[in-house]
């Protein structure tokens, strides 16, 4: 299953095409698609009309020459023509039965399952920019989305091959930090002795104090500022308050990053790139894209206009000599360009940021520190919306605190498995508190993680406890319970997946058999797909879809028999089946950040 049946079916057509109309013909991969509706084939190519326009031909007539061309063998019947020159394609149960029978067993030494899909020949360094919370507060529901899809967008680059990175860009330094350690030599001096041990309980609460300080005490708010000269002199006290301050926040990051399963992550924040600022500034300088404007650094990026149409310029320093957000963003893609050799760069950064990213991006390529090799993209997503798609708030109108927000999810999660299980009938009610207490946990977060992930990333989506913990739908839930069930239905066989004998031949005749495994053949194109466009949600509707044709093969109605089906080459070769989707949803989830359970 090394290569996608999508892929293996375009070859056939581009050789065809090239034989029947020669070598001027140029077609393109994206004329091949999946159809949407069985009832024309599998797979629809429709690039007869583009073809006949660069030819100048009718398109059923070219149509009909690629098809009389393709060599129909083993993969699928003689395609058929339809419209005004679509060219269906069938595939063969036979040719199906092949291409997942080579998919080797599971590797117990690997991470994860890879289900026989190669890694990419070419890998890229991919720096995936994710997470990035400011530490002068606590991590709110704004940082989850960026976490969640970086995750997913980290691991899905990594299983196809490429050489992935994940740092966490916090913001570190600022302003707001002078205010921050003044409040603290201030009402907490007891607390500055013993820096390695410095707690704030609450970041949010502390914040807010500070700020008040701030604003009601003016010889505080000069105290204050002397606290940012100081810091940004580099004088050794402030600065090991600051990385105290620094350290004690990142680890309340760490413990929501724990809570969501997120490890492998590095923290490079924004002072990292201090030192390299001025350069920064320099070298842009000398490469003549500077321009003062009332004393401040800036550069005109073509194509950007401000509202009144004058060009617009990104600020480099201010005529204080102080940098930005961009000075950082330009020295830390300088970095991992030249440093960490990166030829991707991805950030997971909401919408409200796309003007940034464009005209940052669009200096980096002026300057020629990002040239032709290296891919720079902006994953941006949309806001977070509570259930009537207002602002997400708590009750009291403040920003949810990610923490709680992990916390409530597992409460309702453990809900939902203490209504079941008071049911005697449930075989839930066997269960050990341990396990129940494991089973909530999972199931809360991943709702919470899959309902994210299921949403088009760029559009604002709906958070709702009922729709993500709904049993019924694309959700969490509903998955994990798929998984489960399918395991189960090996210990009800009164076997081990993993003692099938590999490779043992798979018999498809049921349609709802061959459905299925139609479904599962499209595994290693949804990952290609996915890789190339970052879409996670591609995955989860993928997932969920898989999931359905398999509880119409396992339907006693619709279905076939599985456990008593005979003789024992069907039933072998149906127990196969249940554990190659078992096998795919469970990696489809791990690319989601997602832990299975074995009963839930
Ligand atoms: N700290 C920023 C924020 O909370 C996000 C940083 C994103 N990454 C970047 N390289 N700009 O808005």
């Amino acid at each position: 299953m090394n290569q996608s049946i999508a892929n293996l079916l375009f070859e056939r057509i581009a050789s065809a095409a090239a034989a029947a109309l020669g070598t001027n013909a140029t077609i393109d991969r994206a004329w091949l698609k999946p159809t949407n509706d069985p009832k024309f084939g599998d797979y629809q190519f429709n690039g007869a009309l583009p073809l006949a326009k660069q030819l100048g031909e009718k398109p059923r007539d070219l149509a009909q020459k690629v098809a009389d061309a393709f060599k129909v063998d083993d993969l699928c019947e003689s395609p058929e023509i339809a419209g005004p020159g679509f060219l269906n394609f069938r595939l063969r149960p036979e040719f199906l039965a092949t291409y997942l029978q080579e998919i080797p067993p599971v590797d117990p030494s690997a991470t994860y399952d890879r289900l026989g899909i190669a890694p990419v020949a070419q890998p890229d360094k991919v720096v995936v920019d994710m997470s990035s919370p400011n530490l002068a507060k606590e991590m709110h529901v704004g940082h989850l989305r960026s976490t969640v899809i970086g995750e997913s967008v980290a691991r899905i680059l990594e299983f196809a091959g490429h050489d992935v990175e994940r740092v966490n860009h916090v913001g570190d330094w600022g302003t707001q930090f002078g205010m921050l350690l003044a409040h603290l030599r201030s009402t907490q001096p007891e607390a500055l002795k013993d820096l390695d041990h410095l707690q704030i309980a609450n970041l949010e609460n502390f914040y807010r104090e500070a700020k008040k300080h701030f604003d009601e005490d003016p010889a505080f708010a000069d105290e204050a500022r002397r606290t940012v000269v100081q810091l940004q002199g580099g004088d050794p006290n402030t600065l090991c308050i600051w990385k105290a301050f620094c350290d004690e926040s990142l680890r309340h990051c760490h413990a929501v990053y724990e809570a969501l399963g997120i490890t492998g992550l590095t923290d490079r924040g924004e002072s990292f790139y201090n030192d390299q600022l001025a350069d920064v500034v320099d070298e842009l300088t000398k490469l003549g894209l500077v321009q003062k404007s009332e004393g401040a650094d800036c550069i005109f990026p073509e194509g950007f206009k401000t509202r009144d149409g004058d060009p617009l310029p990104l600020l480099i320093r201010k005529s204080d000599g102080g940098y930005l957000y961009a000075s950082t963003d330009l020295a830390a893609a300088r970095y991992r360009i030249r440093e960490c050799g990166a030829t991707r760069v991805i950030y997971v950064v909401g919408v409200p940021q796309k003007q940034h990213f464009e005209m940052f991006f669009a200096v980096l390529r002026m300057a020629g520190w990002a040239g032709d090799g290296v891919r720079l993209e902006h994953l941006a997503f949309g806001s977070m919306l509570d259930a009537s798609g207002m602002p997400f708030k708590t009750r009291e109108g403040g920003t949810v605190k990610l923490k709680d927000l992990l916390a409530e999810a597992v409460e309702r999660a453990r809900a939902v498995v203490d209504a079941d299980s008071d049911d005697v009938e449930s075989a839930r009610a066997q269960f050990s508190e341990e396990e129940k207490a494991k089973i909530a946990e999972t199931v809360g977060i991943s709702a919470v993680k899959y309902a994210d992930l299921a949403h088009n990333l760029a559009t604002d989506y709906r958070f709702s406890w009922e729709h993500m913990l709904a049993m019924e739908g694309n959700t969490a839930p509903y998955m994990l319970y798929a998984y489960a069930r399918i395991r189960s239905i090996a210990r009800n066989a009164g076997i081990d997946y993993g003692d099938l004998p590999a490779g043992a031949p798979l018999t498809l005749e049921h349609p709802a058999e061959i459905a299925l495994a139609k479904a599962l053949a499209r595994f290693p194109e949804i990952i290609q797909q996915v890789a190339n466009d970052l879409k996670p949600n591609l995955l989860t509707e993928y997932l969920y879809d898989l999931s359905r044709h398999f509880s119409r093969f396992y339907d006693r109605k619709q279905g076939v028999r599985v456990i008593d089906a005979e003789p024992e080459s069907l039933r072998i070769s149906r127990l196969r089946l249940c554990d190659l989707t078992a096998r795919a949803i469970r990696t489809g989830l791990y690319l989601l950040g997602i832990k299975t359970l074995e009963r839930m």
